[in-house]
This record gives structure tokens, C-alpha cells and sequence, in this order.
């Protein structure tokens, strides 16, 4: 791999022209080498220029010397596709990034793209989430101007059973991405809720379409409460819900959340396609509290209570019954259950 945006024509054009023009702090970047860079022709540079003027960029251009970045620092730069792209340091997670203002759900939009073709690691943005979605029909709360809500196309060569593996790629991924802004490490809460200190910090949503043996396309919807403060959120999720700013006690950029979250996910996706699941799984039961503690799983209607014996090699709960059986549980919502006599 090139230096800074070299042979990387896949990636998203328009982050990829601010990126070459914030590199050279002086002066100007000539038109040539942006095409050259890009792979692209420099009718197609001037095309995208042009778009990002409109986007509010102010780019100028000096005859025979190319084109100039003009703008304030860092702080003020806005939450859009431009800059989430232009931030970026993978070669597949965001290698084309659909920003919206606000959409019904980014998972919906992800589906409906994955349908009509879109390729593996098209990102779908949304600053607001009307009607985002939640695990079981729930529904997920997504006010402008504080969170993330992403999803991100993934197209497996794997069976269509090992796809629920990919919710804990998903998972590390999200843990480790949370992990590096918040001073608190951490949980997860099996299969894939993010937890700080017992509250839910970030939810995982996959959807799938198959055919029997064959996987079409899984969509990876990541919410994280980044910037909310107890009251962005709904009453009845003050108790359960946490952001990392209610950690840190300042805001956390999203666009370096969004950049560490790809490429943590980028990072557990290569390792999964490339060596399996158990690697992931070792991984995710790092971040795993309650192998060995009560708890108590509710799963299609059924109640199932007793020690944790940890996830299987799928990925499916463990649990150790009063009557001394384990049951495997393959999908649910787990809670810490009633203490047994050792206290656990
Ligand atoms: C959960 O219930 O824990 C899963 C929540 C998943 C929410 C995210 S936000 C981005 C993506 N779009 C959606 O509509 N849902 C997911």
C-alpha cells in the first residue's frame, strides 16, 4: 500500500480530494497529480471539485497551479460523507460513505442498497434516525446532533447459519472502538449489546437476506450513544442508557468514533474470513463478564435460568440449569439473574 491515498482508487473521491488538499498545508495541489492519485480522469477531479464547492468547501484555483483548501481548523469541520470519508484509513469499511441528514433508519436504507447491488463496505450515515430500529422490533433513539447510527454492507462467502458470527465481529468491534474514547472499559452483554458500568452504550442490529446456502448480504446497523445526555433521551432509558460523554464529561468528535469503528470492524472482519470465528469469540469473552454468574435469558417466549458456562463454538449462550443440564440458547435477551447461595 502507497503513502496517503496512492492506488487506493476505490476509496470514497470527494474525502479522498480534501484529504490530498489538507496534506499540502501551502500552496497548491495540481490537478494532475489529484488524478493521478485517484485513478481518475481531470475532467472527472474538476467534476468533484465542483460538487464540493457546493458542499460549501472553498476551493480555489490558481491558473497552471491547481487547487488551494481554504478553511478553519479541526474543530469546525462538519459532520458529513466528506469528512467522515476523508478520515478514514481503511482499504474496505467506508469505501463509499452515504451520509443523510436524517432517514427513517440507516439499516433500511443499507437493505434497499444491498438489494439493488451496492457493493461490500458502502457505509450508510445519518446524522438522525426518525424510525431506527432496535433488536426484537424495538425501536432505537436517534436524535440529531449527538450520536452515531451507521450501517455497513457486508457480502460473507460464508453460510447463511454462521451469519449471526458476524454479530460478534460486530461486537468486538464496537467494544474496542467505545474502549479507545471512553476511560471506562467496556462490557459486553451477550450476544451484542455494549454496556459501561451496567448501562447500554451501544446496540448492534444485523439483517439478512440469504438463499439456502448462500449468503446475499448481511447489514451491520451500529447506534452508539456518543454525546447524548440523559436528557436527549427518552425518560424510560435515563436508567439503562449511558453516552461516553456522560464518562469523559466532554464530546467525543464523532467523525474519530466513526474513523476508530470501521476500522476496528475492518480489522475483526479480515480475521474472521481469514481464520474463523474462535479468534473473534476469544476476543468478545475478553470483554465478557458474566461467564460463571446467575443470570437469566428469555428467548422466544421461554424463560431460561442459571450459571452462564460462557458461548459455544457459534456463538450461542450456555446455561447451566438448576437440574445440573446446560442448554444452549441460540438467540434472547440476557439479564443478570437472582444470586445463587455462593453469591455469584
Ligand atoms: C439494539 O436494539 O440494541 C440494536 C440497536 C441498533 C441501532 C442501529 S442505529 C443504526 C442502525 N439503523 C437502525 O435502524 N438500527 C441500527
Amino acid at each position: 500500500m502507497g503513502s496517503q491515498g496512492e492506488g487506493r482508487a476505490a476509496r470514497d473521491p470527494e474525502g479522498e480530494i480534501i484529504r490530498l488538499l489538507r496534506a499540502t498545508d501551502e500552496g497548491y495541489t495540481s490537478g494532475q497529480e489529484i488524478s493521478r492519485k485517484l485513478g481518475i480522469s481531470r475532467a472527472a477531479v474538476w467534476k468533484h471539485i465542483e460538487s464540493l464547492r457546493k458542499l460549501g468547501y472553498a476551493i480555489e484555483a490558481g491558473p497552471s497551479k491547481g487547487y488551494r483548501l481554504r478553511e478553519a481548523g479541526p474543530a469546525e469541520r462538519p459532520y458529513n460523507g466528506v469528512e467522515i470519508a476523508s478520515s478514514l484509513d481503511t482499504d474496505l469499511m467506508g469505501r463509499r460513505v452515504v451520509f443523510l441528514e436524517e432517514t427513517g433508519s440507516t439499516n433500511a436504507v443499507a437493505v434497499e442498497l444491498a438489494r439493488a447491488g451496492e457493493t461490500e463496505g458502502t457505509v450508510i450515515v445519518a446524522d438522525a434516525q426518525t424510525s431506527g430500529r432496535g433488536r426484537m422490533g424495538r425501536t432505537w433513539s436517534s436524535p440529531p446532533g449527538v450520536n452515531v447510527y451507521t450501517s455497513v454492507i457486508l457480502r460473507p462467502r460464508v453460510a447463511p447459519r454462521s451469519a449471526s458470527e458476524l454479530t460478534f465481529v460486530a461486537a468486538v468491534a464496537a467494544a474496542e472502538a467505545v474502549g479507545a474514547f471512553s476511560p471506562v472499559r467496556p462490557a459486553v452483554k451477550w450476544p451484542n449489546d455494549i454496556l459501561i458500568e451496567g448501562r447500554k452504550v451501544a446496540g448492534i442490529l444485523l439483517e439478512m437476506e440469504s438463499e439456502t446456502d448462500r449468503v446475499r448480504f448481511v447489514v451491520v446497523g451500529l447506534g452508539i450513544n456518543v454525546n447524548s445526555t440523559p436528557d436527549t433521551l427518552p425518560p424510560e432509558l435515563r436508567k439503562t442508557a449511558t453516552s461516553i460523554r456522560e464518562k469523559t464529561g466532554s464530546e467525543t468528535p464523532r467523525l474519530k468514533l466513526l474513523a476508530a469503528l470501521y476500522s476496528a470492524l475492518e480489522k475483526w472482519y479480515k480475521i474472521y474470513i481469514n481464520e474463523g470465528f474462535s479468534p473473534v469469540a476469544e476476543a468478545w469473552r475478553t470483554y465478557f463478564p458474566s461467564e460463571g454468574k446467575s443470570i437469566r435469558v428469555d428467548s422466544f417466549g421461554r424463560t431460561v435460568e442459571g450459571v452462564c458456562m460462557g458461548i459455544d463454538s457459534d456463538g450461542s449462550l450456555l446455561v447451566r440449569t438448576g437440574s445440573g443440564e446446560v442448554e444452549r440458547v441460540v438467540s434472547g435477551d440476557m439479564e443478570p439473574g437472582e444470586p445463587g447461595p455462593d453469591g455469584r
